[in-house]
């Protein structure tokens, strides 16, 4: 069994036993995943106060409401999902967050539909594995970026011990070329995950 997948095993067991299988399934569902320092992440992906930022399969918030923190009153962070039921618990949770800068966004599969075509970054956590056009979503994607600007993927890493359904830097490549990006590593030293950064050719 890999780290990752040993982790999660100690975890669920752990709780389990701890509050019984009903209370354990509610609290894995709060959880932070996995080991991704947040604010450090941000940092590697270059995200800064004001700044007007995309994310896509954002799910119910997990990194959208600290990002909504990181820009700020003066930025804005557009929320994308194909779930709708997700981004109505992620509105729940800006609200409650008191985050007025967050507008959430359904898409379709091979477009996230972001109503800008002037972002200045656009985030994609642990989610892009799940995405079932790559290509066509990064060359759809690329209208909704101010020039300059990139796509961030971060994601459970193959090569760090994630299970094979995360995808390897290798593959997303390999989509990122076939769409017209050029790929380059945000960050190394994050134990568990990949943070690569893709910008349209
Ligand atoms: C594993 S969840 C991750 C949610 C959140 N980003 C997090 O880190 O907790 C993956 C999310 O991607 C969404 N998703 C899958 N395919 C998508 C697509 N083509 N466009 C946008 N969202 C998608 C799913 O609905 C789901 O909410």
């Amino acid at each position: 069994m890999n780290r990752a997948a040993h982790h999660r095993l100690v975890v669920v067991l752990s709780l389990v036993a701890a509050l019984g299988t009903g209370a354990a399934v509610l609290a894995l569902r709060h959880l932070p995943q996995w080991h991704l320092d947040i604010e450090s992440a941000m940092d590697a992906i270059g995200l800064d106060p004001g700044m007007a930022v995309g994310e896509a399969g954002a799910g119910d918030g997990y990194f959208t409401l600290p990002m909504a923190k990181r820009v700020g009153k003066a930025g804005t962070v557009y929320a994308n999902d194909i779930n709708r039921r997700a981004l109505a618990s992620l509105e729940a949770r800006a609200k409650r967050d008191g985050l007025a800068n967050v507008q959430t966004v359904v898409g379709e599969v091979d477009d996230p539909l972001f109503p800008r075509q002037d972002l200045d970054l656009i985030v994609v956590v642990h989610a892009f594995h799940d995405f079932d056009r790559p290509v066509e979503w990064l060359v759809n994607t690329k209208k909704y970026l101010r020039p300059g600007a990139a796509v961030a993927i971060i994601d459970l890493d193959p090569e760090k011990g994630a299970e094979p359904h995360f995808w390897s830097r290798s593959r997303i490549a390999g989509y990122a070329g076939k769409a017209g990006y050029v790929l380059s590593n945000a960050a190394d030293g994050n134990p568990e995950h990949l943070i690569l950064l893709l910008t349209p050719k």
